[in-house]
């Protein structure tokens, strides 16, 4: 089956955006404000099938566009494509918040939002310097709302999606959630990563499938993998940071404009720092110095060896898997206590396939895998060998330009307190319902939810809107399979791009139209939400350790055979290219 993703007009892939007006005025939450308020741009609903985050996707006109990519040494083109991340902010954390479309949501604290932007940014700026690639997204914008300018801030994006039901939905999701006491919204705005998808969804393709226009092979695949591999080598030995939920719907391959693939980590929202010096939810200090050992030992080989010529295969090979393991290891260790209590199961477990040669009696296929790790050398020796003579952007000018406010300095010392901001409109928080350009009729919201009517193990499903007696819900919103989303579970769509659910084609868009409190509502299953278990996507952890050796799993059954060689030449054709 030929698979195409589609084509859709993007930005260069260069990882990194910047104010466009260097005018500090316009702070807070003002340039994503105009952005959205621009006729021309349109906002969609691209996920929410993770335990808290809700995805849109924002597109803006290049005039109206608040920020500039980075390109090479200098931030110049418009970005005209960004992903807004929102979450129900609340003093404690995991608070539930009931279902929306079968999936069961949770709250976030402030802090634990604050530390993910922050880290994310972190991350960002100590990957470009002197020329790498990016390791991740660059944060565009942070913005936090209490519950009075959530409500206005709802009611902004309700107006503007006004005749977009689904997408109306999620904010009116947000806007319900974000009146229990003292709970709020925070908004993370990133760039998108243009022509991208989850490696879950890459390696699912078939092959001869069409990527944004490159049809892919299984080469392509392995090369993905390396450069996930280099990737993850990367934000352990270069910065100091373990991920903690590196599910492959938590890794992004794109193609680059030069129709090369290469991938991006997201999510930072169980990242832990261990440079930082101070204890977090996953590491003590003792467990943190212990992987500064690790990350200092495993840095300082890279960089004495990886630069001469004659570092041998097997080392490579050698080199890449100790490393890998380690942060398998690591990830496994805190996660499987944590969330799963099954000695099995972690979210890198998708790794463990290739480390699983014992049972295979395919030796192209095990030395395929090897390949795998050899590649993904030395694509980390081109991103990450300290060259003298790349150009790129230098640490001085990161400086000056979070001083200017041309990047969001996320490491203000009043902390996530200074990201609290109020929604730029003075007006008061009912009036914008006169305003709602369709006939709606006047119908104002529930009333605040009192907290104490809810136990905390009941969902707070009584927050949902009620079901319109005109709209056929379940025809505006397909029941999801049971079986491919577990409510418990971080499962995003295949398809990230694609909008969530789409309207069925034969119902017209005014008709389907609400007022605003009567947004259609996905029909709430009928078991009981999950523990208080932020839970990831469950991986299961196969192998990576030798006690677990002869568990048997992942047999591959496609025998391949040249790969390797044709691996290799891929290698030193893009040797020579540089
Ligand atoms: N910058 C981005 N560009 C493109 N897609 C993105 C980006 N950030 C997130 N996504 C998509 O949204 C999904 C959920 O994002 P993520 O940050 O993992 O949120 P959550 O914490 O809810 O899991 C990802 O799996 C990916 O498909
Ligand atoms: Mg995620």
């Amino acid at each position: 089956m030929v698979y195409t993703i589609g084509k859709v007009t993007m930005d260069n892939q260069t990882g990194g955006v910047k104010r466009k007006s260097d005018d500090t005025t316009s702070q807070g939450f003002t340039p994503v404000y105009d952005m959205v308020k621009a006729v021309g741009s349109k906002l969609s609903i691209l996920t929410a099938k993770s335990l808290k985050g809700f995805m849109l996707n924002l597109s803006v006109d290049a005039e109206d566009s608040e920020y500039l990519n980075l390109h090479g040494k200098r931030f110049k083109d418009p970005v005209t494509n960004f992903i807004l991340k929102f979450v129900i902010l609340t003093s404690t954390p995991n608070r539930e918040l009931g279902y929306y479309n079968n999936v069961f949501k949770a709250s976030e604290t402030h802090s634990s939002f604050f530390e993910e932007s922050r880290l994310q940014q972190y991350i960002w700026k100590k990957s470009i310097t002197s020329g790498r690639p990016a390791i991740c997204p660059s944060v565009a914008n942070l913005s936090m709302f209490d519950t009075v300018n959530s409500a206005r801030l709802m009611w902004f994006f309700l107006r503007k999606v006004n005749t977009d039901p689904t997408t109306a939905y999620v904010f009116h999701f947000l806007l319900n959630s974000s009146k229990i006491n003292e709970s709020g919204i925070g908004l993370l705005v990133m760039p998108t990563i243009t022509q991208s998808t989850t490696l879950e969804h890459f390696l699912a393709l078939d092959e001869g499938s069409v990527f944004f226009g490159k049809v892919i092979t299984e080469d392509d695949k392995y090369y993905a993998i390396s450069n996930v591999f280099a990737q993850i080598v990367r934000l352990f030995i270069e910065i100091g940071v373990i991920h903690f939920d590196l599910h492959p719907r938590n890794i992004m391959i794109y193609l680059t404009p030069d129709n090369e693939i290469k991938t991006l980590l997201i999510d930072f929202g169980r990242a832990s720092n261990i440079m930082n010096g101070e204890p977090d939810t996953h590491l003590n200090i003792l467990q943190k110095e212990e992987l500064i050992l690790k990350k200092k030992k495993y840095y300082d080989y890279f960089l004495h060896n990886a630069p001469s010529n004659d570092i041998k295969e097997i080392e490579k090979l050698k080199y890449m898997q100790t490393v890998i393991d380690y942060i398998a290891e690591t990830e496994f260790l805190i996660n499987n206590p944590k969330y799963y209590r099954d000695g099995r199961t972690y979210q890198m477990s998708w790794y463990a396939k290739y480390r699983e040669y014992y049972d295979l009696t395919d030796t192209s296929t095990i030395l395929e895998y090897a390949r795998l790790f050899i590649n993904a050398f030395d694509i980390l020796a081109e991103m990450a060998v300290l060259d003298g003579n790349r150009t790129g952007i230098a640490s001085t000018t990161i400086q000056a330009y979070e001083r200017n406010g041309s990047f969001i300095n996320l490491d203000n010392p009043d902390g996530f307190n200074s990201f609290i901001v109020p929604f730029p409109e003075p007006i008061p928080m009912r009036v914008p319902i006169d305003e709602i350009q369709f006939s709606a009729p006047r119908v104002f919201l529930p009333p605040p939810l009192d907290e104490r009517l809810i136990p905390a193990n009941v969902t707070a499903q009584p927050l949902l809107p009620p079901v319109p007696s005109n709209v056929n819900a379940e025809s505006l919103l397909p029941p999801v399979p049971e079986e491919a989303v577990p409510s418990n579970v971080d499962a995003e769509p295949l398809l990230p791009h694609a909008p969530e659910e789409a309207v069925s084609s034969n119902v017209k868009a005014e008709s389907l139209l609400p007022p605003v409190s009567e947004v259609p509502v996905p029909p709430v299953p009928e078991v009981p939400g999950p523990s208080n278990v932020d839970g990831g996507t469950k991986q299961t952890r196969t192998r990576v350790t030798r006690k677990n050796k002869r568990h048997k799993t992942n047999k591959r059954k496609k025998s391949k055979t040249k790969k390797n060689k044709r691996n290799q030449n891929k290698n030193t054709k893009k040797k020579r290219k540089n």
